[in-house]
């Protein structure tokens, strides 16, 4: 008689070289499921990458097995009002079968642990807002959000890129 599918052992374990193939499909999953654009030709260099340079940030996956059932990319940030060095958690992904089993906070305990011995005292993120979620997982696990907005710009943008230089009270001569 056939019984239940019994569940692989699961593992959170630093991301090797190895995982490069595996951890895609997650990312594919997780800016399908929180609307960023997601192009291999951009991400697998870039992930290639991280994975070689330890300078850079650190991976960690939910291993189950051979498959892969979650990831998340911890990088760094050089900030004064932190004493120096912070970790920022760019990405978080846990594949839904396995979620609400307490790995997302594993994780979280996993990411601490290693800032912990690199002496890394803060970690910050971005969550939508509505991802609430992920909102009420983070808070369950000791994140609280600040009052403060994320602002970006694209470098390369023409529109912003020749800002003349202020000539107020040039040739004025007082
Ligand atoms: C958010 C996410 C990472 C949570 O992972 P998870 O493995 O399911 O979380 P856990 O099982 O470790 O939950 C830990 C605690 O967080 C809170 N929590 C988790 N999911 C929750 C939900 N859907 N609603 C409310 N609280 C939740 C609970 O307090 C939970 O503890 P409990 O299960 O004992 O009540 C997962 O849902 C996910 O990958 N979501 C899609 C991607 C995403 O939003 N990533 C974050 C981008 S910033």
């Amino acid at each position: 008689m056939a019984g239940t599918p019994k569940k692989p052992r699961l593992k959170i374990r630093p991301a090797t070289q190895s995982d490069l193939a595996r951890i895609l499909p997650l990312i594919e999953a997780y800016y399908a499921f929180d609307s960023i654009d997601f192009d291999t030709l951009v991400i697998r260099p870039a992930l290639s990458r991280l994975l070689r340079e330890k300078s850079l940030g650190r991976c960690w996956v939910v291993d189950a097995g051979g498959s892969l059932a979650g990831y998340t990319i911890l990088t760094y940030n050089y900030d004064l009002e932190f004493g120096g060095t912070e970790g920022i958690i760019t990405e978080f992904f846990i594949a839904p079968n396995y979620r609400r089993e307490g790995l997302g906070a594993s994780m979280i305990a996993a990411v601490r642990d290693f800032c912990r011995s690199a002496r890394i005292g803060t970690i910050e993120l971005q969550v939508s807002r509505g991802n609430r979620r992920a909102r009420a997982f983070y808070q369950a696990l000791g994140f609280a959000a600040s009052d403060r907005i994320v602002m970006s710009t694209d470098v390369n943008s023409e529109k912003y890129s020749r800002f003349p230089l202020p000539c107020k009270g040039r040739g004025s001569g007082g």
